[in-house]
């Protein structure tokens, strides 16, 4: 036998005793962990000289959470709930002295203590609603009972880290200290003399006292079950915190506990965990790519470019408290660039998601120029200007004499050859893409482009910016649409065909949004403007194969104006902000069936579904046969971040897996001998089948 590693110690400090976890990075709860820490929490309670005790935690953090990957076994014997009733057994009090991140059963540990001390800079939260769980030690009875019903519920359902001062207001901390650990001795020492041993389990939640508080909460249940398009989870957590009002504590935490182990050996959190694990494999260096890569700090940032994009970026690295210098063409320029960086700010502010003062705080970080001289000593560079590759050489050439010559230097271009720009520029190695989507500091996906010559040091300095600024990284290599947009395109096709093959326009948006997607292929184009497409499509006529089947509609759409919402009028017509289907449209679609002589027929949800993944998957697997993306999970992150594909079913590849590879080529066979040339099997698929191997087995991390 292996000697057993030592996670839990104990600590004396005169009467009070301190139990220390010591579980490196993040102190994880593991089932080996628990176990300790059921037995220090008896070793305290039988030592009579210890009247009171402090949970404290090694290292960067209180415990952020329980171990994830412990969650395809079968639920061990000491789970956290019994670690908690022995603390409540235990007759004297316990104090959490909380830093770091305080997360899920992290979090419901310290629930269970009597008092918890926090530092100023940390927070709490319970996020288990993302990964498809609830709390399953309390979190949902406990957290209501302090903190009020209500706040419990946005707690549990948005999975939000909640700053120090929020919690200490809520109620769900007692005191907030910088020295930490003193405090927390103090007050354990404190309420052993006083003999108080206050138990959340003994509240009523605070917030419910008339039948009309109560109409209000299910009001709020009924809400978080609307947006949760599918998702079982959020609306499983707002019940939850229901029962802490309905029930005592025990049944309330017996239930609590039965619907966690429900979840969590159900299909959506085993997707969504899947996902969970791909995010970060995603954003880490492989081996090859040079694991110990150094990144350079970035703190002043230059961006050129101050439109919808340019200007989005500067938010998002102003927001993580970066210095950001934003380069325009010309003074009137730059003043439209400050006024769209302060209507974001000003609606953030109007909508209660910022106060005034941060406002002025985080305009102050953006300088607004007209100069490229001025990046002269910035760390990187965010090109954003229009997407013409000319005029982007043209910056890249000036950039090259005016920054340091380890300057990163980054192109937010959607289509163009990054080793294009590489070519103009001294020391190519630092040349990269960083690929942001629309609204910049609202999406969370960020796709950095590596090019050829991009250098591992590059990469790994946009991986830690992309983490600092707190979007989910995924690196592509240079193609037409890197990853997403290119198999966004695809599938956007292949709803294109269905339109010809019996389809309208509603039916295919009806039919993804049932399946969970945020909103529906159509109404998304109306929504971006169809003339966009347009424009690209005109400039790319001369390169498509004039053999491959392309349907005309959205063409026919914009020869009439009709551009989407901002025209009144799309594939939809809209009225006060509501989308309607428009008799114009059906006739229009109906014609472009006639005009290639297919005889239209129903066609069902399941079949639109059906088709949308064969395309994704397709193009998927072309996109990892050229190296292009490096794992298939990295695909499972882009859709779901980027394109609002339900993350609760894991992704593409992930449902593709589940499929089965002989199923998936047999329907990715058939969309090929339907739609013709560009719609063949990817090589790799066959590769696969033949090898008897799932995407899963590909990801090879
Ligand atoms: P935009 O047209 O809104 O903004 C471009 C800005 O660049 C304008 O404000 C213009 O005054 C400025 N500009 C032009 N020449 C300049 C120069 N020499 N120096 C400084 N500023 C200059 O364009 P948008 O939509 O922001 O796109 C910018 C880039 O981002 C393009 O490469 C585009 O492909 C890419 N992109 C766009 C997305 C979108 O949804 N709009 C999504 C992802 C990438």
């Amino acid at each position: 036998m292996g000697s057993v590693k030592t996670l839990v110690s104990i600590e004396r400090h005169g009467d009070v005793a301190v139990i220390v976890i010591d579980n490196p990075p993040v102190n994880l709860l593991t089932n080996a962990l628990r176990a300790q820490l059921l037995a220090a929490v008896g070793d305290v309670a039988a030592d009579k000289a210890a009247r009171a005790v402090v949970i404290a935690c090694a290292g960067r953090t209180f415990v952020a959470g329980a171990d994830i990957r412990e969650f395809d076994s079968p639920p061990p014997v000491v789970t956290t709930g019994v670690v908690n009733a022995a603390i409540e057994a235990a007759g004297k009090p316990f104090v959490a002295a909380l830093h770091g991140t305080a997360l899920g059963a992290g979090f419901e540990l310290a629930l269970a203590c009597h008092a918890r001390i926090m530092a100023p800079d940390a927070r709490v939260g319970l996020p288990e609603s993302r990964i498809g769980l609830i709390p399953g030690a309390g979190g949902t009875q406990r957290a209501p009972r302090l903190a009020g019903a209500m706040a419990a519920l946005e707690m549990v359902t948005s999975g939000r880290h909640v700053p120090a001062d929020e919690a200490l207001k809520l109620g769900l901390v007692d005191e907030i200290a910088t020295d930490l650990r003193r405090a927390a001795l103090a007050r354990a020492h404190d309420m052993a003399v006083r003999g108080t041993l206050p138990m959340s389990r003994n509240r009523t939640v605070p917030d419910i006292p008339s039948p009309e508080a109560r109409a209000a909460f299910d009001a709020a249940v009924a809400a978080v079950a609307r947006r949760a398009r599918g998702a079982i989870a959020p609306v499983a957590a707002a019940e939850a915190v229901g029962w802490a009002i309905d029930l005592p504590f025990a049944e309330g935490l017996e239930r609590e506990r039965m619907a966690s182990l429900e979840l969590r050996s159900g299909p959506q959190s085993r997707a969504l965990r899947s996902l969970f694990h791909a995010e970060r494999v995603a954003a880490r260096m492989v081996a090859g790519d040079g694991q110990e890569v150094r990144c350079r700090p970035v703190q002043g940032c230059g961006v050129v470019g101050g439109g919808t994009m340019g200007s989005g970026i500067a938010i998002a690295l102003a927001d993580a408290g970066l210095e950001v210098t934003l380069v325009e063409a010309s003074a009137g320029a730059a003043r439209a660039a400050e006024g769209r960086v302060r209507q974001v700010y000003e609606r953030q502010v109007k909508g209660g998601r910022l106060d005034a003062d941060a406002l002025d705080e985080r305009i102050g970080r953006i300088r607004f120029v007209t100069n490229l001289r001025a990046l002269g000593k910035m760390a990187l560079v965010i090109e954003a200007v229009h997407e013409d590759l000319l005029l982007k050489l043209d910056v890249f050439r000036h950039l090259s004499r005016i920054v340091r010559r380890d300057c990163l230097l980054a192109s937010n271009t959607s289509s163009l050859d990054i080793n294009l720009m590489a070519d103009v520029v001294d020391a190519p190695e630092r040349v990269l893409g960083l690929h942001f989507f629309s609204p910049a500091h609202v999406m969370k996906l960020l796709e950095i482009v590596r090019g050829g010559r991009t250098a591992p040091e590059t990469l790994a300095t946009a991986l830690a910016l992309a983490r600092r600024i707190g979007k989910v990284a995924v690196i592509a290599g240079v193609c037409d649409g890197f990853i997403g947009n290119r198999i966004f395109s695809r599938w956007r096709q292949q709803c294109d065909f269905l339109l010809e093959d019996g389809a309208y326009p509603q039916d295919v948006d009806a039919a993804l949004e049932a399946y969970g997607f945020a909103i529906g292929p159509y109404a998304v184009a109306d929504l971006a403007g169809l003339d966009i497409g347009w424009a690209n499509r005109k400039h790319l006529a001369q390169k498509r194969d004039k053999r491959a089947r392309s349907v005309p509609i959205a063409d026919w759409l914009c020869e009439m104006g009709r551009f989407g919402q901002k025209t009144g009028a799309g594939y939809y017509r809209h009225t006060n902000g509501r989308r309607e289907v428009d008799p114009v449209v059906t006739e229009l679609v109906e014609r472009a069936s006639a005009g290639k002589g297919i005889v239209r027929r129903p066609v069902a949800a399941a079949e639109i579904i059906e088709r949308v993944h064969a395309a994704m998957v397709n193009e998927a697997a072309k996109i990892l046969g050229e190296g292009i993306a490096r794992h298939p999970s990295d695909i499972d992150v882009v859709l779901a971040n980027g394109y609002g594909y339900p993350a609760w079913r894991g992704g593409p590849m992930y449902q593709a897996d589940g499929v089965g590879g002989a199923e998936m080529l047999r329907r990715i066979e058939a969309m090929g001998a339907r739609d013709g040339i560009g719609w063949e099997p990817a090589p790799l698929l066959r590769e696969m089948v033949n090898a008897g191997k799932r995407f899963a087995d590909l990801n090879a991390y």
